[in-house]
């Protein structure tokens, strides 16, 4: 179970109108999700999963926002062994990083997973077109489209579509959760149990968090509006173990793109302690006090065990308030516990702000800037 160090009083009325509030919301379908999870659904993943595993060295997951970081997060902290290797792309308009993954996938067989809700961004639809080529020149164009997976919207979009009239095999974004609040559907779950990750046990977590979380979530919530109003506008993640670099990438967007409306929220940054302290700790200790930092307390060795404590101590002495969230083991169940109560954590904390956790107006007005560039040449 996650636990926070917050001995706070909270308004229990108010928690429980967020609750029902998220409960009904029309993009609230992760809230349950855990307990309710598609059987049918988890036995295609795990099946298709196997395929991909037989045939293929390399997953190329083509993604970007909430259709990447999640799984990506799960994958760079546990670690799995399996000897199909998961490549990023088209999370970037980089043509560097695309050529750099073509090259790295070279003469090896591979898959593709393409992820995305909308089906029309353009970040993954430009990997994604560089992919399919290479996957056509290798295995031919019937050979190709048994190895294109696509994860998207169920009736909709220019991905959508196309899956449909190749007859690639189908995975989809359920229409009441969002990028963010993704990483437990099929977005995650296929790239996860290709990896080797026991999705099995990840989904326990997530669904025993679903009441023991809801306490400390609330608690944090609280905590953090509270500072908020308080003007300490910025939000430190602090991790001290190295692999979760990209679990606190999945925190930012969770909670920037969450809250960070109508002027309101609190942006959320991070750092990977100890090798942060020789770059970011004197920023810390004794910079401008308008931040706080959230410890996040993963299980670890003696020494990082101390480190932990050095500089919970040193930074309140600081000034710096220091919230401290406890993860219960650094494995599948744990992560599932962890990724459940932020969601949960970060949605009540929107819900204090005013505003709609589960939109994201300012990243359609970039999606749209764009596109209009590129129609101007
Ligand atoms: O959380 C979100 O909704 C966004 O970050 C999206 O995940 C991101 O913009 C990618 O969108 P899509 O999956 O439609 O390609």
């Amino acid at each position: 179970m996650v636990t926070v160090n917050l001995n706070l009083e909270i308004d229990e009325k108010k928690v429980a109108e967020i609750l029902k509030d998220i409960a009904r919301d029309k993009m609230g379908g992760w809230f349950e999700l855990p307990k309710k999870y598609d059987m049918g659904e988890f036995a295609k993943i795990k099946e298709v999963a196997k395929k991909i595993q037989d045939e293929s060295e390399y997953l190329v997951c083509i993604g970007i926002g909430g259709s990447y970081l999640g799984h990506r997060a799960l994958i760079e902290a546990l670690r799995p062994k399996s000897a199909t290797k998961i490549i990023y792309a088209g999370n970037s308009l980089s043509r560097k990083e695309l050529d750099f993954a073509l090259e790295k996938v070279g003469d090896h067989d591979f898959s593709v997973n393409v992820i995305s809700k909308s089906g029309t961004t353009l970040e993954p639809a430009i990997a994604f077109s560089e992919f399919k080529k290479k996957l056509i020149e290798k295995y031919g164009e019937e050979a190709a489209n048994e190895r294109i997976y696509a994860t998207t919207d169920a009736k909709v979009g220019a991905l959508h579509d196309e899956a449909v009239a190749n007859n690639w095999v189908r995975f989809v974004v359920p229409d009441n959760i969002g990028g963010r609040y993704s990483v437990l559907t099929a977005v995650g779950l296929l790239p996860l149990a290709v990896a080797g990750i026991d999705v099995d046990k990840l989904l326990e977590g997530a669904a025993s968090a679903v009441e023991e979380a809801v306490l400390p979530a609330a608690k944090y919530a609280f905590m953090r509006y509270a500072l908020g109003k308080k003007n300490y506008d910025t939000e430190v993640f602090a991790s001290f173990e190295p692999a979760t670099r990209y679990f606190n990438e999945w925190l930012k967007q969770l909670f920037g793109e969450s809250e960070g409306k109508n002027k309101q929220g609190i942006f959320p940054a991070a750092v990977i302690y100890s090798t942060d302290l020789h770059s970011l700790g004197q920023f810390m200790q004794d910079g401008r006090r308008n931040l706080f930092e959230t410890i996040i307390n993963y299980p670890t060795d003696e020494l990082n065990m101390k480190v932990v404590q050095a500089v919970k101590v040193a930074h309140a002495e600081g000034g710096i308030p220091v919230l401290d969230i406890g993860v219960s083991s650094y494995d599948e169940k744990g992560f599932g516990e962890l990724i459940y109560f932020f969601e949960l954590a970060c949605a009540v904390s929107a819900k204090l702000f005013g505003v709609n956790p589960f939109d994201q107006p300012g990243v359609e007005a970039y999606k749209n800037e764009l596109k209009k560039l590129m129609a101007e040449g």
